[in-house]
């Protein structure tokens, strides 16, 4: 999508109607000035679960709120006008049954203003997709590498090399397509399968670290920027290297504070003038 000013927000029925045509640009926001910084730019704004290990420090995703989300989803909607804004619903808000999930869901729409919500899992959530699209909540799948899966799956690691977990990935993706959802996630999971399950289903698939096949790309925001100084996972394009700006910011004006060069007298309210000098 272009930088042109564009009047109406993105709906998720623009986006399922983007199948197999240009790709789906999509990053992760959770807060107001970076939602107004992104907007312009991207097609789907992501407030993902991710925030808690990004901006809370959590080890994992598990341990996210629906009141966080709800928080975030909220403050990424006042800073945008124009993207599509997808908000997670995080571990334990939905999984227990299909009333549970309306429950959550409809609190995350009714609180945040979002354009819809995401959840992970396949064959088991089916039913849950279905029941919550029924009822007017439009979900985004997620499939592959599910982070709030990480203690069953072993880890963080590539998934669909081993025939039988591929086929049980591409499983998952018709079956999340079937039940209504308007675009699948497909993360962490190798090309070739990537690509067969972009090319057998009728949904948008969002790729991170599922190869170009897909039919768009979503990543987390502070690794696009450099904000991290660790670890950066082979998937991830680093578009800028903000984490040593940040520093040198830092460094700069922990040293003009201690030797008094800040404030100067342009940054003080009613200063005295510097007497002219004979
Ligand atoms: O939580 C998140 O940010 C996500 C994306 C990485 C897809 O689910």
């Amino acid at each position: 999508m272009s930088t042109e000013i564009r009047s109406k927000r993105i709906t998720t029925r623009d986006i399922r109607a983007r199948k197999g045509g240009t790709p789906i640009v999509s990053l992760t926001a959770y807060t107001t000035p970076m939602a107004r910084l992104l907007d312009p730019h991207v097609d789907i704004l992501l407030v993902g679960d991710s925030l808690g290990m990004v901006l809370y420090g959590l080890e994992t995703t598990l341990a996210v709120s629906l009141d966080m989300m709800i928080a975030h989803g909220a403050a990424v909607v006042r800073g945008s006008r124009a993207a599509c804004v997808v908000v997670d619903l995080p571990f334990g808000s939905y999984q227990e049954s299909r009333e549970q999930a309306f429950r959550s869901a409809a609190r995350l729409m009714a609180e945040t203003g979002a354009g819809g919500v995401k959840l992970e899992g396949g064959r088991e959530m089916a039913d849950t997709i279905a029941y919550l699209v029924a009822r007017g909540i439009p979900v985004m799948g997620h499939i592959g590498l599910m982070p709030q899966a990480v203690h069953v799956a072993g880890g963080f690691r590539a998934h669909g090399r081993a025939e039988d977990e591929a086929a049980a990935i591409h499983a998952d993706a018709r079956a999340v397509a079937d039940a209504g959802a308007f675009a699948v996630v497909v993360e962490g999971t190798v090309e070739p399968l990537a690509r067969a399950v972009t090319e057998s289903i009728a949904i948008p698939t969002i790729g991170i670290g599922a190869s170009p096949a897909c039919d768009g790309q979503v990543l987390v925001i502070d690794d696009v920027l450099g904000l991290f100084n660790d670890f950066t996972p082979k998937f991830v394009k680093r578009y800028a290297e903000l984490a040593p700006l940040v520093e040198q910011a830092a460094q700069a004006y922990a040293a003009d504070v201690r030797s008094r060069a800040f404030p100067a007298a342009q940054h003080c309210f009613g200063a005295a003038k510097p007497k002219a000098q004979d």
